[in-house]
């Protein structure tokens, strides 16, 4: 016998094992896949890798979604014609993250387009690694400039709208090494952990008009980013990491979907190591 309790549940009396069992509708089911239902979130560096992951994600979880990318133009193309089989609007834009100008304009037309920024993913990230002997001035600019002034461009830009809407979540990709420190990488380090600083300073000024900030620090995660580490290095990674394995981009999306939905609406001024025990 199949009773009908509600548009989500059904209950079906199954006389095999003798008892009741509770089937969730497609409905009920669509509903907690729609987490961020009619949020507009803005994602900087969504081209390639965790990005990408966090756009087609977010579209899935019923945001709209506008994002940027820097040179990869067909990419990201193509990430906007895939995430917007979702059924919603999603968008990409030029945009270098390290330019202040840039970014003003870019959260300009986002708000023309889309009418409003709910969530901010601050993704947009390089690395250009080298012992602190051979750094050159160059190499520290320009990781510091796109990781992590990147930040301050988008959060001043985004905040004002947000504050009319007394309502954000802003959300910002650290790293492990922010935490850790890491040889050969002191400009990333730097950048990363001048992340959280930030992030938990937003989070202490933003609060009492219902915007939340958090940081992410991803461990070792799948993408063109550590595609570029040597074999040795991977081996050495891959034998500390309790899980034994890289995380996945979509790994990292799923944080920031719970980040950026109401379910993390009392989660603010936090970091979330995402990196299979690394941390810990
Ligand atoms: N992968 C990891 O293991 C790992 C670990 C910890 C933290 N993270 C952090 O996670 C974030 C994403 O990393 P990922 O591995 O996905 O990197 P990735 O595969 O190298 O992709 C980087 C993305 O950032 C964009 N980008 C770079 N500079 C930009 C700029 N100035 N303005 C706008 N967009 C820019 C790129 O756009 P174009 O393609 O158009 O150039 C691309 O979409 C970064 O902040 C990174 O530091 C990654």
């Amino acid at each position: 016998m199949t009773i009908k309790v509600s548009l989500e549940e059904t209950v079906v009396y199954d006389e095999k094992v003798g008892r009741n069992r509770f089937f969730l509708s497609s409905l009920a089911k669509t509903t907690i896949m729609q987490l961020l239902k009619d949020k507009v979130a803005l994602v900087t560096g969504g081209s390639r890798g965790i990005g990408a992951a966090i756009v087609q994600k977010f579209a899935e979880a019923g945001a709209q979604v506008a994002f940027t990318y820097l040179s990869s133009e067909e990419k990201a193309q193509k990430v906007a014609d895939t995430a917007a089989q979702a059924g919603v609007q999603v968008k990409a834009y030029h945009s270098d993250a390290s330019s202040y100008q840039q970014a003003e304009e870019l959260v300009k037309k986002v708000l023309e387009d889309f009418g409003k920024i709910d969530i901010l993913v601050n993704n947009a990230g390089i690395t250009r690694d080298n012992l602190m002997l051979r750094m050159t001035e160059e190499q520290w600019d320009q990781v510091i400039h796109t990781n992590l002034k990147s930040i301050f461009n988008l959060t001043k830009h985004v905040m004002r709208p947000m504050m009319k809407t007394r309502n954000g979540s802003i959300i910002n990709l650290s790293s492990i090494v922010g935490i850790t420190g890491n040889a050969g990488q002191a400009n990333y380090s730097a950048s990363k952990a001048g992340i959280l600083g930030f992030s938990k300073s937003i989070a202490k000024e933003m609060g009492a008009r219902n915007i939340r900030c958090n940081a992410i620090a991803p461990g070792f995660i799948e993408t063109d980013m550590t595609n570029e580490l040597d074999d040795k290095t991977r081996e050495t990674y891959l034998s500390n990491i309790p899980l034994k394995r890289l995380g996945k981009a979509e790994e990292i999306a799923d944080v920031c979907i719970f980040l950026g939905s109401d379910l993390a609406n009392y989660v603010s001024g936090q970091t979330i190591s995402v990196c299979g025990g690394l941390n810990t």
